[in-house]
């Protein structure tokens, strides 16, 4: 079974964070860096699959720290894991200050792509080479994930289809901060 090694298609983009990049707050726009890793995701995934993808879902994006003007903004992502026709695409994002040599981890998040071949149609993806510890480990987390993301959304879908409203909707949303006007 031909496939590549997660170092085949590991890539950065690095980014200056210009003023035209900030938010009212003067800190970077969320969609800013969420755009830089749908690129990365783009170059690490198509690279690993030989053909054009698609973003399918994004998981776990969390803005643990902002990102300010003038820091350098480095986005590292590889694949993590395949299944027949996607790629989970895991990216890390550092954010620099260059005067001071300070880093900070601002973003891990996780995408799904999905391959296509030049018919338009789903192109299966060549299998991942794991070589280390690491890309063990990731491509187990990768599969966990799926695992809970579909558990998740079947229980959604069940809870959406038995939704009624009564009395134990009332107790649930006692504690809310909410006002229930019904018309
Ligand atoms: C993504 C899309 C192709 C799925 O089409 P589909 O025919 O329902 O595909 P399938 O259900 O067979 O899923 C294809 C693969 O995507 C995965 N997938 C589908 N939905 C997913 C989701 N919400 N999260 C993670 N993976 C998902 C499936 O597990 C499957 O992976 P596998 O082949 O490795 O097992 C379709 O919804 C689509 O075209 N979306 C738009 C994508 C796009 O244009 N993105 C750009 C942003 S606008």
């Amino acid at each position: 079974m031909d496939g590549h090694p997660v170092a085949y298609s590991r890539s950065t983009i690095t980014e200056l964070m210009v003023p035209a990049y900030a938010n009212f707050g003067g800190k970077i726009h969320g969609g800013t860096l969420l755009s830089l890793m749908d690129k990365i995701a783009y170059v690490c995934a198509s690279k690993h699959a030989g053909n054009y993808c698609v973003t399918v879902s994004v998981d776990t994006v969390q803005f643990l720290q902002p990102a300010e003007v003038g820091e350098v903004v480095s986005l590292m992502g590889s694949v993590n894991y395949v299944g027949n026709t996607s790629l989970v695409v895991g990216i890390k994002v550092i954010a620099e200050n260059v005067q001071s040599g300070v880093t900070k981890h601002t973003n891990t998040c996780y995408f799904t792509m999905m391959a296509k071949g030049p018919d338009g149609n789903k192109a299966t993806v060549p299998p991942l080479i794991l070589e280390t510890d690491d890309d063990i480990r990731r491509f187990s987390s990768a599969l966990a994930r799926r695992q809970l993301r579909q558990e998740g959304l079947r229980k959604m879908e069940a809870y959406k289809a038995d939704f009624r409203y009564n009395s134990d909707i009332d107790r649930l949303l006692a504690d809310q901060r909410c006002v229930i006007r019904r018309k």
